[in-house]
């Protein structure tokens, strides 16, 4: 295709829509972009300054302090992959751990942060050419995107993987807590009031409960091939 577009990815929590994003991105040359780890960036800042209590967050205080919350993405020429920076930190391991996990939807329920980081994310996006995936992305960050698709698995299948993901970083976990962790964010990404995880109108569905990486792929390009 000649002319750079916007893929807008949104799904599920934990269906594989970063790996299939970044193989996208990798096949056309465009940039990735992760939303959730700048939500997962901020839900980090704010346990670090113990503003998350008891499943409650310091808002006022979160505000007070939220402009001196700077994250960005650099490439990791040894991982070949982009890494997320918090104030010029690498924390790209740390928010990806289960107590981080556990806390974000308290803070991407925020109106707030949802204005920040959205700003943010259309402002990465203004030359096109970038794959974002998340939950508003074809809904609310990039609604006129060129391509929007909408992605899905069974739960137990993503808590699965997640699971055997996890396990595999040296994580000590079981799978009952990532299945109710998996099943509590699909829960309040879908009925939160700010920006809800909702199919946009125009989105594609792919459920990838057995579809390999390839398979997703391949369904993905076709798509983009029958835009031109
Ligand atoms: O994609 P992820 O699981 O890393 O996202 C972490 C959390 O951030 C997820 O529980 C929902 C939230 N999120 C969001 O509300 N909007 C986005 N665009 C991306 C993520």
């Amino acid at each position: 295709m000649k002319n750079k577009i916007i893929i807008a990815i949104d799904g599920h929590s934990s269906c594989g829509k970063s790996t299939v994003a970044k193989a996208i991105a990798k096949e056309l040359g465009y940039i990735y972009i992760d939303s959730g780890a700048m939500y997962r960036a901020i839900t980090l800042f704010a346990m670090r300054h113990k503003l998350i209590i008891n499943n409650k967050v310091e808002t006022k205080k979160l505000e007070e302090l939220i402009d001196n919350i700077e994250i960005s993405f650099k490439y990791n020429n040894g991982l070949l992959k982009y890494e997320t920076y918090l104030n010029n930190e690498n924390i790209e391991t740390e928010i990806r751990k289960i107590d981080v996990s556990e806390n974000v939807s308290y803070i991407s329920e925020l109106k707030f942060v949802r204005e920040l980081l959205v700003k943010l994310q259309q402002d990465l996006g203004k030359n096109k050419g970038i794959v974002m995936d998340g939950r508003d992305i074809g809904t609310v960050v990039f609604p006129s995107a060129e391509l929007k698709i909408f992605m899905t698995a069974d739960s137990k299948i993503r808590a699965q993987r997640r699971y055997k993901e996890l396990i595999e970083k040296g994580d000590n976990v079981n799978f009952e807590e990532i299945l109710n962790n998996v099943e509590k964010r699909d829960y309040i990404d879908q009925n939160r009031k700010e920006s809800p995880l909702k199919k946009a109108k125009d989105a594609l569905l792919l459920d990838n409960s057995n579809l390999n990486h390839k398979e997703q792929l391949d369904w993905i390009l076709k798509k983009i091939d029958s835009l031109v």
